[in-house]
Formats: structure tokens, sequence, C-alpha cells
């Protein structure tokens, strides 16, 4: 079946979506993005993630490139065409096309919009969050704005490369205290010895996930406690659980920090908890 995306205003055959080469994503990573799961042909947590999306852009001084509600249709319509049950929707606005140069553009310029969405192989996932899943720890050399989602990647691209070398399906960033920050594309958690459940606090150094979010809501409902303070890569090492949300992987399993096993080297039972309790709280329209 052939793929579709949505490129300013149209909806093209996947293999024929562009965009101009004066793109200003391209040329200055001059854009936003947001990575929404699809669940039985229904968004997950749109509300958040729409959101988030206009915060990024504020920040940014990004115009929104359509309205809201016309955006929940683009991305439904997107999901629909491409026929996705389960799977991911992807939705980035840069600042538009406009001739090469730092400054903003001139005023009238529209930003881009690109939507694209695809597949996923849940049973696969599955699997993989039986298991667990192994991360490596770097130091984080990101700019101070990672509250923003910018599509300017390139440190979490070369942690995630990082980790697959060496055989690990992520990469947790660490401060110059030592510090956890958050992962290549995931927010970081653990539960140390004692049973404290910990993630380092939304306070500028992280980006403020959206399944980060809706997991504290399922943690609320549950009368569970959640400990918002930065733990070292020490402690996540002796932790008795770890894991590490985004909507990509949901809440998965860490078994081994570097060369360290995380408890007994399976995942959590409190994990394995929350990561099927997520969708029974999270928005699904
Ligand atoms: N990444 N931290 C970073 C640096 C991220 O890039 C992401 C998401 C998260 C988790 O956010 P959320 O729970 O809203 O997905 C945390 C997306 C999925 C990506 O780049 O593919």
């Amino acid at each position: 079946m052939s793929r579709v995306a949505y490129v300013n205003g149209r909806y093209v055959p996947h293999r024929e979506a562009v965009v101009h080469v004066e793109d200003r994503g391209y040329q200055f990573a001059d854009g936003v993005y947001e990575v929404c799961e699809v669940l039985g042909g229904r968004l997950v947590d749109e509300t958040r993630h729409t959101d988030r999306l206009e915060r990024s852009l504020s920040e940014l001084r990004i115009d929104m490139p359509i309205a809201r509600s016309a955006l929940g249709v683009v991305l439904r319509q997107v999901v629909h065409r491409n026929r996705v049950r389960d799977g991911l929707v992807y939705f980035q606005v840069t600042r538009g096309v406009a001739r090469r140069d730092h400054v903003f553009p001139p005023s009238g310029t529209r930003p881009a919009l690109v939507v694209t969405a695809r597949s996923t192989n849940r049973a696969a996932s599955e699997a993989v969050a039986a298991k667990g899943i192994k991360v490596i720890t770097v130091p984080d050399n990101r700019w101070e704005r990672v509250d923003i989602k910018s599509v300017g990647l390139l440190p979490n691209v070369m942690a995630r490369q990082a980790a697959r070398e060496e055989g690990a399906r992520e990469a947790w960033f660490v401060d110059g205290d030592g510090f956890v920050t958050e992962g290549a594309a995931t927010n970081a958690w653990i539960v140390t010895a004692k049973g404290e459940l910990v993630t380092r606090p939304a306070d500028g150094s992280i980006l403020k996930g959206i399944t980060r979010t809706t997991l504290i809501d399922v943690l609320g409902k549950r009368g569970m406690k959640l400990v918002e303070r930065p733990f070292t890569v020490d402690e996540a090492k002796a932790a008795r659980e770890a894991f590490t949300t985004a909507a990509t992987m949901l809440v998965m399993p860490v078994v081994q920090i570097d060369d360290s096993v995380v408890g007994n080297g399976h995942p959590g039972s409190l994990t394995g908890e929350l990561r099927a309790a997520f969708h029974t709280i999270a928005e699904i329209a």
C-alpha cells in the first residue's frame, strides 16, 4: 500500500513528499516537532502534544501554521490515509522557506507543516518490553533550551548511534555533576534500592515528556508517590528498577545501564504495572 504525507496543505505520495532546499528547518534546524502514538487508529494524548507544540513554537516565535482544530483533522487524515491502526504520527513545523539569512524571514513567510504517519509492530514492541533494554550513559552536550522540542537533534542522533553501536537501545545523557538528565529521545526514571520512584524535575534541563506527564497522572490515580529530583548514574546502577518513557516506547523497562545489571536483570514489577496502566489513563481520541 502506498504511503501518504501531508506537506503544506497537500496530501502527496510519500515518495514525492518534498520541501524546498531553503526551508529553514533544512538549513538551520529552525523548527519543532511532535511524535504522537496512534492506538487503534486514534491519537494518544493529542491535547498535550498539541499544547507542547504550541509552547515550542511560541518560545521560538513561530506561528501555528494552521488552526489547532485543523491540525487535528490533518493528523487524523494522515493516520487514516496510511491505514495506521497502531503506530506513530509525526508532525513538524518550521519557520518556512526564505533566502538563507540567520535573522527571521520577512513577515508573511508562512511556517511550513509536514505530517507523516507509519505503523509499528505492537507485538515486537511488547517483546522488547518483556525483556527490557540496555541503555548507555553519555555526557549531555546539548544546548540549554532542551525544553523546546526542536528538530535540532544532533547530540541526540550521536547518542542514539553510540547506543546502537554498544548493543543498547537508548542513551541517557548525564550532566556535569554526574546526574542523569534524560534519554536521547526518552525521559529517565528509577525505583531506588529503598523503593522510591524518582524522575528528574522538568525544570528546563529536560524535555517535559508527554508520556512522563501522563504517567504522573497514573501515579496520582493509583495513590503512588513520586519524588521529582535528579539522580546520579551510580544511583541508577544500584536501583531496584529503571525505565524510560516516550510516545515511541511507552514505559520501557531498563535492565542494564552501561555494564551494570539493574536489579535482577529482568523488568521490574512496578515498571510492568505502570506500562500496563498507561493506556487506561491517557487521552485516546
Ligand atoms: N522523543 N526527551 C527527549 C529528548 C525526547 O526527544 C522525547 C521524545 C522525550 C519523551 O517525550 P514524549 O513522552 O512526549 O514522547 C523525552 C520523540 C518520541 C522522538 O524524538 O522520536
